[in-house]
């Protein structure tokens, strides 16, 4: 049985926590500090309940160098300031200086422990590194959700060494909307689809085909269903090597009577960056010379009208180019059509490093039911698949 931390009693322990402190730096600075928000309710639980607690998370890809860009005490410090206490910190994982910190530690202390990737043990889940690490704590908590999916030392070899273990708030949180609420949704569901690629979604669209009552398309990947059904895209981006998929899958969801759309209009222009160019078109009118890059006026206001009549939504992939503000607008625009169905009783989830991004960038977080800190790994859990970490507790 999968248990959460408030299965134990933390007064007086030592917590040991995996946290998803992965986050964008630039010139020694967290410039999006979602995740590090996230994982305060489970930090302070524990300091409230009389805990001290020992942190550690992964950074980039240092694959076991020490890559002093990817050190950790650039998020000790935004740590520090966002809980507004002071962090104690240690420059490698499981050195004995290190153990001896968190064998030290009086409660309400914290410990954050440097860059578990500077160690090739973390990935290659090495049992003699788990157990190191298990020696920082009495009790183990994984909130790390966006790690979720990956097999390391950290989150999946390190359970076996306690006997009191379980998932964090975040990660209780997580696993309820990207999996309960989507096993019961109020219906009509509908599913959101956008990106550039089909291939890293074919998962998620085969296992919602025969789920959600209303599938809306945008994105890059939307050209090659619309050149599969005949339609002349002109320059916009086609994976020609997926058209027989996404044929299959408009058979298929012919077959079970589901709904697929598609957009009716797109802005356009002759290549990315040639601005002057852009122009809207009708689906059907797309000149050779121009190539979609953000669904048009008709699309928004059809796909509008199809979300604010859903009950669940669930959300995962931009629907143009949005890091550029001329293709940004179909993007924006259904983010804040979510935001009122999510006023009006809807349950919003929305998944995906990219569509993250995207609503945090619009200030929207907190008008919807649940944005994920996990790209790969809710997109796993939204796929139904089983995540390694949640097996490794009991899950
Ligand atoms: C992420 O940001 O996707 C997670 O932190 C996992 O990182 P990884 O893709 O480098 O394993
Ligand atoms: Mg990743």
């Amino acid at each position: 049985m999968l248990k959460t931390i408030n299965n134990f009693d933390l007064k007086g322990k030592r917590v040991l926590i995996r946290v998803d402190f992965n986050v964008p730096l630039s010139n020694d600075q967290v410039t999006d500090d979602f995740r590090i928000r996230m994982a305060l309710p489970t930090i302070n639980r524990c300091l409230d309940s009389g805990a001290s607690v020992v942190l550690m998370s992964h950074l980039g890809r240092p694959k076991g160098q020490v890559v002093s860009d990817l050190s950790l005490i650039t998020v000790g410090e935004k740590l520090a300031e966002l809980i507004e206490l002071p962090i104690k910190f240690s420059d490698d994982c499981v050195s004995e200086d290190a153990r001896d910190v968190s064998l030290g530690l009086r409660p309400g202390e914290i410990h954050l422990l440097e860059n578990l990737r500077y160690h090739n043990e973390e990935t290659d889940n090495d049992p003699r590194f788990s157990e190191l690490l298990a020696k920082h704590g009495e009790i183990f908590i994984n909130d790390a959700f966006g790690t979720a999916h990956r097999p390391h030392a950290s989150n999946v070899g390190v359970s076996q060494y306690f006997l009191h273990k379980g998932i964090g708030l975040l990660f209780e949180k997580e696993l309820l909307y990207l999996s309960s609420v989507i096993k019961k949704p109020k219906r009509p569901m509908a599913l959101v689809l956008g990106g550039a690629k089909i291939d890293t979604k074919l998962k998620l669209i085969n296992k919602f085909i025969d789920e959600a009552d209303i599938i809306i398309i945008g994105g890059g990947m939307a050209f090659t269903f619309l050149k599969a059904k005949g339609i002349d895209v002109g320059g916009s981006l086609v994976d020609e090597s997926m058209l027989k998929t996404a044929s299959d899958i408009m058979e298929k969801s012919r077959r079970v009577n589901n709904r697929l759309h598609f957009p009716v209009d797109v802005i356009a222009s002759k290549s990315i960056d040639d601005i002057k160019s852009i122009k809207k078109f009708k689906i059907n009118n797309i000149p050779k010379t121009m190539s979609g890059f953000d669904i048009g006026p008709e699309t928004i206001k059809k796909y509008s009208r199809l979300l604010l009549s859903s009950k669940t939504i669930v959300w995962n992939g931009p629907m143009g180019v949005f890091e550029k503000p001329e293709y940004g607008n179909g993007t924006l625009k259904i983010a804040e059509v979510m935001t009122q169905a999510n006023e009006e009783g809807s349950v919003v989830i929305v998944g995906g490093g990219d569509t993250a991004a995207a609503v945090k960038s619009y200030n929207l977080i907190d008008k919807m039911s649940h944005v994920s800190t996990g790209g790969g790994a809710s997109l796993e859990l939204l796929s139904g698949n089983r995540l390694p970490s949640v097996e490794a507790l009991g899950g």
